[in-house]
């Protein structure tokens, strides 16, 4: 064995040591994209028993000074997905993104062994249309929630919006615009179904500004040619992922409109969640 897998080896069995003693995962870094100098996403190896429902959110983590630094990030893949993928925000100092952002294929992170959160369908009543709205990596539940099947089944018209400062900040804009529509199990499926809304706000772009002005306005009414410019508490559920202003700002705004706040024990017509931040 060669010295530098001799260290590999070494480094990987105390972290499988520390990782047994917190009950979590070591897993692998099997792929990493990097969309801006800002955002990246990365997947990992899916171990056999891990089990969560589409929307939700798990701790993951490296190890700092023999302590695990783990943060919640929110799981990108549907809950069928043979591995897990993630979206992250880079950081510069942050304790854990400012690392995170120079993994490569083959490094180890740990992984909790608990899946929660609210942005699942299991947390909403029954409906006819689903509207995912999110900022930023507040995207990457929806990405989940979008490729499960059971959302298909329960809703007839999905609508993702994304609003992000700059253009060039819509991750995933090419697989939710074309990629997707090609996918064996979602292709034909999602058909005129499935609505991709982005907006931008801090450059031009055909759909700009932020989504809750547009949504007051009329604009985002006009665009999808609904019928009316406010949501339907009878009909119309929405998940709410962004920052803590924006998830403030929309609970308002459905509230206004007659829908409920819903969650795991209690579902509702509407549910929040937080982007996290690493
Ligand atoms: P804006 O550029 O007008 O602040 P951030 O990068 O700060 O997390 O924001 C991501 C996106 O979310 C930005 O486009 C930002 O718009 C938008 N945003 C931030 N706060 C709100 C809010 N309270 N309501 C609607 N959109 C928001």
């Amino acid at each position: 064995m060669s010295q530098r897998k001799m260290e590999e080896s070494l480094q990987y069995s105390k972290l499988k040591d520390m990782a047994d003693e917190k009950k979590l995962f070591l897993e692998k870094i099997i792929w990493v994209h990097h969309w801006t100098e800002s955002l990246f996403s990365f997947r990992i190896e899916r171990p056999n028993s891990f089990r969560f429902r589409s929307g939700e959110f798990i701790m993951i983590g490296l190890n700092d000074n023999k302590k695990p630094l783990l943060r919640a990030y929110s799981i990108v893949s549907p809950n069928w997905e043979e591995h897990l993928e993630f979206f992250s925000i880079k950081v510069p100092d942050g304790p854990l993104t400012s690392r995170l952002q120079h993994l490569k294929e083959g490094d180890h992170l740990f992984l909790g062994k608990k899946p929660t959160g609210t942005l699942v369908t299991d947390a909403l009543k029954s409906g006819k249309r689903l509207f995912m709205v999110g900022t930023g990596t507040g995207l990457a539940p929806f990405l989940s929630v979008l490729r499960d099947p059971e959302t298909h089944e329960k809703f007839d018209e999905i609508v993702l919006t994304h609003t992000v400062r700059e253009e060039k900040e819509l991750a995933y804009r090419s697989f939710l615009e074309k990629e997707i529509y090609s996918d064996e199990i979602f292709g034909e499926l999602l058909g005129n179904r499935f609505t991709y809304y982005p907006t931008v706000t801090r450059s031009e772009f055909r759909t700009e500004g932020r989504i809750t002005d547009r949504i007051r306005s009329g604009a985002f009414a006009k665009d999808l040619k609904l019928t009316s410019k406010k949501f339907n508490p009878q009909t119309d559920r929405v998940m709410v992922c962004g920052s803590m202003a924006f998830n403030k700002d929309m609970s308002s705004m459905l509230e206004e409109h007659g829908l409920k706040e819903g969650s795991n024990s209690t579902p509702g017509s509407f549910v929040i969640e937080r982007a996290f931040v690493g």
